[in-house]
């Protein structure tokens, strides 16, 4: 191709993808509404640090319904929201003290419903966090129960506790170890018990032996779907259960010891948490809300998702998909992106992990692939930012669900928090000297809309958290200018997810060397996609012709940012040249007649 006409195939091309349109003559995927959940990109919005409209230094849900149509823009279908319900904010809105009512900081309850009215008139999806686990020692829950109010005496743990036999004095229950350090029981001096908290203090566990629980939760559930939101991400699975005590003799079992080095026993990591994690139980829960949301679904066909978090081994992931007679969980979130693969990764690494999810997702249910969270230090971090691109390819191009976390569109990196800014409870709980191994505050820091104060998120002195340093460069408005830019790459690539190819299509996964990753995807009748990135250090040839489904030519889709070649640039297959950290989304189509 001489260098005008590929200078109009691009442009063709980018105009094509910009609308995030019909690229393969396909409807947009969020108007199909059984599976619109399988074709879009869910965008993890963490609204404390989205866009502040108010100017109190924290995001808010004005902030996010007038900034929605960067969602459209960006290619994305639907949107999840970290909690946004009333709470004392000690685990940032996942201490939840009133699951029907919307956190003071964050706007009113008709702000939620303008979101949501704005998200349909786009044609966006809304998904909201269910936080089942756990509620907060304001929520009127705990206070009941902590009274014995009738009908609420059993809404918590409650335990006694064990008596030391040397000295007569109160002992935990159990040697359990709470996620943000220290043990999961909390004595309580007006109940004279302990209650069982596998996160803060401040967050008491609920009791899910206790039917009323059940119920109460499920009719939250049913109070958001009434306000029309499609669907939920639901916090914390794998801590809903624990060992039943009445098959223990009467008392709770403690976990067996780690015998790991150098944690003492109120450090996260000294017990293998058998009894207190992972229960079988749990899956039964997740089947029940699951047909919870299929019978309001059955109202009018659409389908409300369901997301669920469980940090498990595969085997205990995977059941959250459901069993031969009931299905549980659109999605159980694959954190193999987070837990298992990092920057000294390789490509054989890659395709090994990546296939391990393929192959170990139950028959008939859908892959899903999650890069990072506001839990997670940011991917350009934990990567490398030359890898941002690269890993955006794969989140669209791998089969299943896309999920972004706010901000890894633009490639932001994880901020510097110092200890006197230090809010996260996980941080400030493991004290000084290791806050930073603990703390989730660097991922969370505000989004970097502009070059302007705060970043342009907000008019305050202070924000709630600052804003990173590289906010003067690394920002979305300078990426919507640059002729190139992680952004620019990201729209291209979430245009591409409407094409069948991408939807439906067969995938091959291989390392090419050490360090060059390729993956191809196929439709008869269709064009062929395909990625390669180089992973390593050192410049690479890549010998894609091995992969018989390519085509000997390949035309250049979209290139990460540092990269030589342009959208519409024809390649030789055999031979394909790569830099360091360079990755290439090709297709089989002539870039002038697309589809
Ligand atoms: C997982 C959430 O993502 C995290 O932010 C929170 O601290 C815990 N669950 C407890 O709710
Ligand atoms: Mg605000």
């Amino acid at each position: 191709m001489n260098a005008l006409a590929a200078t109009i195939a691009a442009i063709i091309l980018t105009t094509l993808s910009a609308e995030g349109a019909a690229v393969d003559g396909d409807p947009n995927p969020v108007d199909d509404p059984k599976d619109w959940w399988r074709k879009t990109v869910f965008y993890q919005i963490y609204p404390r640090s989205f866009k502040d409209s108010d100017g109190d230094g924290i995001g808010d849900l004005r902030g996010i319904t007038q900034n929605m149509e960067y969602f459209v823009d960006a290619g994305i279908g639907a949107i999840w929201l970290s909690p946004i319900f009333k709470s004392p904010m000690v685990d940032f809105g996942y201490d939840i003290s009133d699951f029907r009512e919307i956190h003071y900081e964050y706007g009113t309850m008709q702000d939620f419903e303008d979101l949501v009215a704005k998200a349909k008139k786009l044609n966006l999806k809304v998904v909201l966090d269910f936080v089942p686990n756990h509620s907060s020692t304001e929520s009127d829950y705990f206070k009941l129960s902590v009274n014995r109010t009738a009908g609420y005496e059993d809404f918590l743990v409650w335990d006694d506790g064990l008596i030391d036999p040397v000295d007569n004095s109160r002992k935990p229950p159990s040697n359990w170890v709470s996620q943000f350090q220290g043990s999961a029981w909390q004595w309580n001096e007006q109940r004279q018990q302990y209650y069982l908290r596998q996160f803060s203090e401040q967050q008491p566990d609920l009791n899910y032996r206790n039917p009323a629980v059940m119920k109460e939760m499920s009719s939250v559930l049913t109070f958001w779907l009434d306000k029309g939101v499609d669907g939920f991400r639901v916090d914390a699975l794998p801590y809903m259960m624990e060992a039943d005590k009445e098959l223990h003799g009467g008392r709770y079992p403690d976990d067996p010891l780690s015998y790991a080095p150098g944690i003492g026993p109120d450090e996260l990591g000294y017990t293998v948490p058998i009894y207190s994690k992972d229960q079988e139980d749990t899956y039964a829960i997740v089947i029940q809300w699951r047909a919870l949301l299929d019978e309001y679904s059955k109202k009018d066909g659409k389908t409300r998702v369901m997301l669920t978090e469980g940090y498990a081994n595969l085997t205990m992931t995977m059941k959250y998909y459901g069993n031969s007679t009931h299905e549980g969980s659109y999605v159980p979130f694959n954190f193999d992106f987070i837990t298992e693969l990092n920057g000294k990764s390789n490509a054989r690494d890659l395709v090994y992990k990546t296939t391990r999810w393929l192959t170990y997702v139950p028959t008939g249910k859908y892959p899903n692939w999650v890069f990072g969270n506001h839990d997670n230090s940011r991917v350009a971090t934990r990567f490398g930012s030359h890898l941002v691109d690269g890993l955006n390819m794969l989140d669209m191009l791998l089969p299943g669900v896309a999920i972004t976390y706010q901000g890894d569109e633009l490639g932001m990196e994880d901020g510097y928090v110092s200890w006197e800014d230090t809010v996260d409870v996980s941080g400030c709980n493991a004290g000084q000297d290791k806050y930073q191994t603990f703390s989730r505050d660097p991922e969370r820091t505000p989004f970097q809309w502009d070059n302007t104060t705060n970043a342009g998120f907000s008019s305050a002195t202070k924000t709630w958290l600052p804003v990173a340093q590289n906010y003067m460069t690394l920002n979305l408005a300078r990426q919507k200018e640059s002729p190139r830019s992680h952004f620019k790459v990201y729209k291209a690539l979430a245009a591409a997810r409407a094409k069948p190819t991408l939807q439906e299509g067969a995938w091959n996964l291989r390392a090419l060397s050490d360090q060059v990753f390729a993956l191809t995807r196929t439709l008869e009748g269709h064009e062929t996609l395909s990625m390669v990135m180089n992973m390593g250090s050192g410049r690479e040839t890549a010998d894609m012709s091995v992969l018989k489904e390519l085509p000997q030519t390949l035309n250049v889709y979209v290139a990460s940012i540092d990269s030589n070649k342009n959208p519409g640039d024809s390649i030789q297959a055999n031979s394909v040249s790569l830099e360091a950290g360079e990755s290439v989304v090709f297709t089989s189509a002539s870039l002038e007649c697309s589809s």
